[in-house]
C-alpha cells in the first residue's frame, strides 16, 4: 500500500499567489517523480462546491469537503496541494483536524494593499464598489495564520525565488 502523503495547504488572500505557487510547486514535485494533485478554489467552486457561496458557513462547508477529498488523495499516495483562501483560524483548524498530521499549512504572506494593486481578476475593484459582498479582506475577515508550518513572502520576489525557498522548507515533510 502507498504511504500517506502530505497535504500542502496554501492559505492567503485572493490574489496573494496561492494558485501560482501551488501549480509551480506541482511541476517541481512531479519532476521529482511524485504523484501530485492540485485542488484550487476557482475549480472546486465550479464543480464539487458550486452550490456554495461566500458566507462564513458556506466557506466552512467548502473547506470541509476539500479537506475530506484531499485526505482521500493523500491516503492513496498522492501529494495534494490545496489552494484556498481558508480565511479564519476556525476554518483552518477544522482542515487541520480533518486531515491530521499530514496537514502542512503554507501562509502566502502578501499584504492586502499588494493584492488590491495586483487585482488580477478585477474583484477588489468590484468589492470596493459594493458589487461583490463578503469579499475577503474588504468586507469579510482574514485572520493572519498564527502557526503555519511555512510562511512564504511574495513581495519583491520572483515566483522562482519564492518557490525555491518554499521547496527547501518542505524537505522535512516530503
Ligand atoms: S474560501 O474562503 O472558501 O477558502 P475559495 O478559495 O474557495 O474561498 O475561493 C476564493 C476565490 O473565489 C477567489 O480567489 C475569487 O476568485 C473568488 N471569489 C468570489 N467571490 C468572493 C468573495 N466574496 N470572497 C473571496 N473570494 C471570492
Amino acid at each position: 500500500m502507498n504511504k500517506k502523503q502530505p497535504i500542502i495547504w496554501f492559505t492567503g488572500l485572493s490574489g496573494s499567489g496561492k494558485s501560482t505557487l501551488g501549480t509551480a510547486l506541482e511541476k517541481v514535485l512531479q519532476d521529482e517523480g511524485r504523484h501530485v494533485r492540485v485542488l484550487d478554489g476557482d475549480d472546486i467552486r465550479t464543480g464539487l462546491c458550486k452550490d456554495l457561496g461566500f458566507s462564513e458557513e458556506d466557506r466552512k462547508e467548502n473547506i470541509r469537503r476539500v479537506a475530506e477529498v484531499a485526505k482521500l488523495f493523500s491516503d492513496n499516495g498522492i501529494v495534494t496541494i490545496c489552494c484556498f483562501i481558508s480565511p479564519t483560524n476556525e476554518i483552518r483548524e477544522m482542515a487541520r483536524e480533518i486531515i491530521g498530521k499530514n496537514y502542512v499549512e503554507i501562509y502566502v504572506d502578501t499584504p492586502l494593499e499588494v493584492c488590491q494593486e495586483r487585482d488580477v481578476k478585477g474583484l477588489y475593484a468590484k468589492a470596493e464598489l459594493g458589487e461583490i459582498k463578503n469579499f475577503t479582506g474588504i468586507s469579510a475577515p482574514f485572520d493572519i495564520p498564527t502557526n503555519p508550518e511555512v510562511k512564504v513572502a511574495t513581495v519583491e520576489k520572483s515566483v522562482e525565488e519564492s518557490l525555491h525557498s518554499l521547496r527547501k522548507s518542505l524537505d522535512k515533510y516530503l
